[in-house]
């Protein structure tokens, strides 16, 4: 409350001295930027924009930084104030996962996630001109949120560049931190190139979100309150972007305790670290929409590769459905809305990706916790999907009155609820005294679902199941073949 307050006060004197004029908006493209640390519409046209021009001056990939632990403790005692430890709390998972898991909760940070960490700690350490001038940031939401929030109690005019395919709460979130929102580019470079050339352009700091060598120190402290809060830590699951968290929690933890196991862990659909270590240095990624919009990141980062590559002792891609399953694991079981980036780690326990661990104590960062609500409720119901609590069936039964009513009560009366029905006359094939009725069913978990099936077997001679997922191998499911196995 009393650090809320000191804030609040610091912020409304920082925020006079910055807002600017709209006659200041209309000066971005004179020379004197200094004097421009907001301004709406300020960007130009990715298309116009000279490659050479754009590069990080963070970030060279021929000299790239190697982030010390020193760096870290440092970055841990600078943020103390402004940054939250948060709890890191023996899961209930771990009966259902026969191992004894931790969480770290980094998604009750202000700002829902860990970013705060790097963001704090690369502007506390700008310089009174830098600050003045402000800073630009690429991000898909959690770290351009983390130095919106910073930037506003630090009283450093932030401007975020973010891609249309940011998620909108992210997005709002920036506004109500009251920073200059520029949302251009259909992924996350294109995002990039336009907030260096406007850094470059205005004087503004760019603040890599990954890459900076102080947000991987930043990042890294996340790793020293875990040995603080966790005895006999066996290994440490990192969900992975751009690289620059799992570089910070490696050098951490593993210069406090080399025998603790660093596992990294990001989506199939943007897997550039596991392409990084194939390649034995960062490369271009093709990256697909994904769960876990927080790790759609292309590239990972020099500097993160560099520190990181001898410390990582294994990298997990995992697939879709188990981070929809690891989400819904964490609201029912744990009572934690985390976003897809956040839940990956538990997604590859629970894929059995991570089996070697069972019987041992494995800390799973819950790095995020933002999420639409809408995309939650789709989360909610794919994870329910995936895990066979929600199966989609076909029956054709008789079309003579009462007909479908039998069919309901049948479902009913082994206590499985009726989500949706559709019946379809005209395109049945079987005999004109038949309709084949579509049911979307709610069970409560995968062997009642099978009981259903069996059920309905014995009863009709026509029954097709979409979904139902064989027990422990989600994956190798897919509606069709399905069909064709349980009908
Ligand atoms: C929720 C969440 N978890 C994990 C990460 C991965 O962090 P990094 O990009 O440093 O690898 C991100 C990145 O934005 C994130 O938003």
């Amino acid at each position: 409350m009393v650090l809320e307050r000191i804030c609040a006060k610091e912020r409304e004197a920082n925020m006079e001295k910055y807002t600017c004029s709209p006659e200041a908006s209309d000066d971005y493209d004179s020379e004197d930027t200094d004097a421009v640390p907001f301004s709406p519409n300020c960007h130009e046209s990715l298309k116009n924009m000279d490659d050479a021009k754009v590069e990080d001056p963070s970030c060279d990939p021929e000299r790239p930084v190697k982030v010390s632990f020193e760096e870290i403790t440092s970055a841990a005692y600078k943020i103390r104030s402004g940054v939250m430890n948060t709890p890191c709390m023996r899961s209930h998972l771990s009966s259902l996962t026969g191992m004894d898991i931790y969480l770290k909760k980094d998604f009750l940070q202000n700002t829902g996630s860990f970013k705060e960490r790097g963001a704090r700690y690369a502007m506390v350490m700008l310089t009174q001109e830098q600050k003045r001038k402000g800073v630009v940031a690429a991000s898909l939401g959690n770290h351009a949120q983390a130095v919106a929030y910073h930037g506003f109690l630090l009283g450093i005019p932030v401007t975020v560049v973010m891609p249309i395919i940011a998620p909108i709460m992210k997005v709002q979130k920036c506004r109500e931190y009251n920073a200059n929102v520029i949302m251009e580019g259909k992924n996350m470079s294109e995002a990039k190139k336009l907030a260096i050339s406007l850094s470059t352009k205005n004087g503004w700091t760019y603040i890599n979100g990954y890459d900076h060598p102080q947000i991987i120190a930043g990042q890294g402290t996340v790793g020293l309150e875990i040995l603080e809060q966790v005895e006999d830590v066996d290994a440490v699951v990192v969900p992975t972007g751009g690289g620059g968290l799992l570089a910070g929690v490696a050098v951490a933890v593993k210069t406090l305790n080399p025998g603790i196991k660093i596992i990294g862990v990001e989506s199939e659909r943007c897997a550039s670290y596991a392409n990084a270590i194939q390649n034995g240095k960062p490369i271009p990624t093709a990256i697909e929409g994904t769960l876990a919009d927080g790790l759609a990141v292309p590239m990972i980062g020099y500097n993160a590769w560099e520190t990181s590559k001898n410390l990582v002792d294994k990298m997990v891609t995992v697939k879709e459905e188990w981070i929809a399953v690891a989400i819904l694991r964490l609201i029912e079981n744990e009572k934690c809305v985390v976003e897809g980036a956040g839940a990956c780690g538990l997604a590859a326990i629970l894929a059995g990706q991570l089996d070697e661990f069972k019987g041992k104590r494995v800390v799973l960062l819950l790095t995020g916790g933002n999420m639409d609500t809408t995309i939650l409720g789709r989360c909610l119901e794919r994870g329910l999907a995936a895990d066979g609590r929600l199966v989609k069936c076909k029956v054709t039964v008789s079309d003579r009155p009462g007909g479908i009513s039998e069919l309901c009560k049948l479902i009913g009366s082994i206590g499985v609820s009726i989500k949706d029905v559709i019946h379809e006359r005209a395109w049945v094939a079987s005999d004109v005294f038949s309709v084949e009725v579509k049911v979307v069913c709610e069970t409560r978990d995968y062997t009642h679902s099978i009981e259903l099936r069996d059920l309905l077997l014995s009863r009709y001679k026509k029954v097709r199941f979409d979904n139902i997922p064989f027990q422990g191998n989600i994956t190798s499911t897919t509606g069709e073949e399905q069909d064709e196995d349980e009908s």
